[in-house]
């Protein structure tokens, strides 16, 4: 058993997001919003919900969005008041933001997430930490990282959030190949994004990761993979061989927002949640 609290959230926001280009030109993909919130700030909720105190962003100089958005807007904030609309300042300011650390660091290239993530690494102080990829959004009673958090605690290990892929879809994902140990899996290997004749499970990564802090020296080691980027996949490989690294699958409705399809099917699935924007839908032709 771990005692120690999971309090360091990384949070690696400095890609293209070429993939919703022309609205990434100059907004963030993390910042596309799900009706009237941002992915990032789910990412941010689901971070707070696991205990997490201290938030990093991997970010790249041409991103000021997340950071103003994060930021505390007293003018806005006034004018709200001064027009009655208080009610509306809880909204702009939520009382977690008073709570939780934020910190800035920046990635000069885009050369891949554990490139990205290897950005982080004095800003980390405890032995394990969390990541997060805002956009692979869960919605589900229990967060995403609470769910590794358990399994984390339960083994004091590094714990992956895994799903049953679509054969078709394999090869856009980490993959592991891993056996059933109690409630979870235990990884022999980890693959990035194989073909789907070499994938050795149907159990890809979800963006959620808690991991040792010894990954920083497999990353420093990790030569350029998959796409000529750094890949935090193969650095996780390399740790395997020394450390135990599980994974579990996890729970609830997942969304890959960093494509087309899975962004707006987190759209409609939220409008269906929501009473007024039901009825909408179904006046749709
Ligand atoms: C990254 C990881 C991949 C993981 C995926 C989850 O890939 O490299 O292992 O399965 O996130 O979304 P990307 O989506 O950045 O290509």
């Amino acid at each position: 058993m771990s005692n120690q609290k999971l309090k360091t959230a990384v949070l690696p926001v400095a890609g293209l997001g070429s993939r919703f280009l022309p609205i990434t030109k100059s907004i963030p993909k993390e910042m596309l919003p799900i009706i009237d919130k941002p992915l990032i700030q789910f990412a941010i909720e689901e971070a707070i919900e696991a205990g997490i105190e201290k938030i990093v962003f991997v970010t790249s100089h041409t991103k000021k969005a997340i950071e103003n958005y994060f930021s505390i807007n007293s003018e806005l904030e006034k004018r709200l008041i001064q027009s009655n609309k208080e009610n509306l300042v809880e909204k702009i300011h939520p009382k977690y933001l008073d709570k939780v650390e934020f910190s800035y660091v920046f990635q000069e290239e885009p050369n891949g997430l554990g490139h990205a993530i290897l950005q982080a690494k004095e800003h980390v102080d405890d032995e394990f930490f969390g990541v997060i990829l805002a956009d692979d959004l869960l919605m589900y009673e229990i967060g995403c990282l609470s769910q590794l958090s358990n399994i984390h605690h339960e083994n004091n290990s590094s714990v992956i959030g895994v799903f049953a892929a679509d054969p078709e879809k394999i090869s856009n994902y980490g993959v592991i190949d891993g056996v059933l140990d109690g409630n979870s899996y235990k990884l022999n290997n980890i693959i990035e994004k194989p073909k789907a004749e070499e994938a050795p499970s149907n159990l890809a990564v979800f963006g959620r990761y808690i991991l040792s802090k010894e990954i920083f020296n497999h990353l420093e080691n990790t030569n350029a993979g998959v796409n000529g980027e750094i890949q935090l996949t193969d650095a996780i490989k390399s740790l395997i061989e020394k450390d135990t690294v599980r994974a579990i699958e996890i729970m609830g409705k997942r969304f890959d927002c960093g494509s087309k399809e899975g962004y707006i099917s987190a759209i409609i699935n939220r409008s269906h949640s929501i009473e007024k924007y039901k009825d909408a839908l179904k006046k749709i032709d």
